[in-house]
């Protein structure tokens, strides 16, 4: 699956065409590595790391995803670093282009991303920044398409805080065609550029009142209240209890929605360990999607 974009900063850099095919490429290669492993067609290839912030699922299922196609991986904390004496991230990128095949980083703030993008002559992936997190929505859409055996057309609802997550959700539902609505406290929305761009493709609405967005929901999604970039430590209490996806506000989607949370939760904050752990829930397939959709994305943006 080639795509014209370089790089994977944010969604909107694929076409719907583009998006759907990285789904299904996923899927076919998930299928594939269940049933005999998958063929090393990243052999002789290398994934550079940079994190500026923690991860759990991120840096493992890059690392174990590249591996499994046959390439090396390298892991770096941004600390670790020349970065973290002064060197610049134009001259970082220029240097990396010399080594490696791609860079996935972590960033704070997603201009990072954009500087590296623009000064390396490798693909650079966004495995998060303050303002987005593409790679778990890939994921996500491919989980809703095993689950729901079809994406466009379902109704998606958000519940939270408007965060990095949800910017990338917001996109990924207009390159699905499926319906959102977003309900957050005032003041924490997604960003407004991305709602006018998104309604522009699909039917989006903001509310401040979780039970209208879930109410015949297909897919609820929630995120952490304390996202890592966040300083405010005062900012949770702005999100309870109203915004907490519990069982009695599930039971006002539709009966078979799904339950989805990129992880890591706060369990009894966002969402209940009733909900995350109950039959509704699929986290944990969610979490082992991250695998199968990087794999697509990487031998996709990693030109022979
Ligand atoms: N969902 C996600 O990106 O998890 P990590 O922060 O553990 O990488
Ligand atoms: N919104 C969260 C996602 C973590 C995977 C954060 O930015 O910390």
């Amino acid at each position: 699956m080639k795509l014209k974009t370089q790089n994977l900063l944010a969604l909107d850099e694929l076409s719907k065409k583009e998006f759907n095919g990285v789904i299904d490429y996923a899927i076919k290669l998930k299928k594939e590595f269940k049933k005999s492993g998958n063929s090393p067609i990243l052999k002789n290839k290398s994934l550079t790391m940079i994190f500026q912030k923690p991860s759990t699922r991120t840096r493992i299922s890059f690392e174990i995803g590249m591996t499994q196609l046959g390439g090396t991986v390298v892991n770096l904390s941004s600390n670790d670093m020349q970065l973290s004496r002064g060197e610049t991230i134009e001259d970082t990128a220029k240097t990396l282009s010399r080594y490696t095949d791609c860079i996935m980083a972590r960033v704070y703030d997603h201009s990072i991303l954009e500087n590296l993008a623009k000064n390396a002559t490798i693909p650079v992936i966004n495995g998060l920044s303050d303002s987005y997190h593409p790679c778990q929505i890939l994921a996500d859409f491919v989980t809703i398409k095993e689950k729901k055996k079809k994406i466009s057309g379902l109704k998606i609802a958000w519940i939270g805080d408007g965060n990095n997550v949800c910017n990338s959700m917001l996109i990924g539902a207009g390159l699905a065609g499926c319906k959102i609505s977003i309900a957050t406290p005032k003041g924490f929305e997604p960003f407004k550029n991305i709602v006018k761009n998104v309604s522009a493709l699909t039917d989006v609405e903001l509310t401040n009142d979780p039970s209208r967005t879930i109410a015949d929901a297909d897919v609820v999604v929630t995120d952490t209240f304390d996202s890592i970039h966040n300083t405010d430590k005062n900012r949770i209490k702005k999100f309870l209890p109203k915004f907490q996806v519990n069982s009695k506000l599930m039971t006002l989607a539709n009966s078979d929605a799904i339950f989805m949370h990129c992880l890591p939760a706060k369990r009894d904050q966002e969402v209940t360990s009733s909900v995350i752990d109950g039959p509704q829930s699929v986290v944990w397939d969610e979490a082992e999607n991250r695998l199968h959709s990087q794999k697509a994305l990487l031998a996709s943006l990693i030109r022979a």
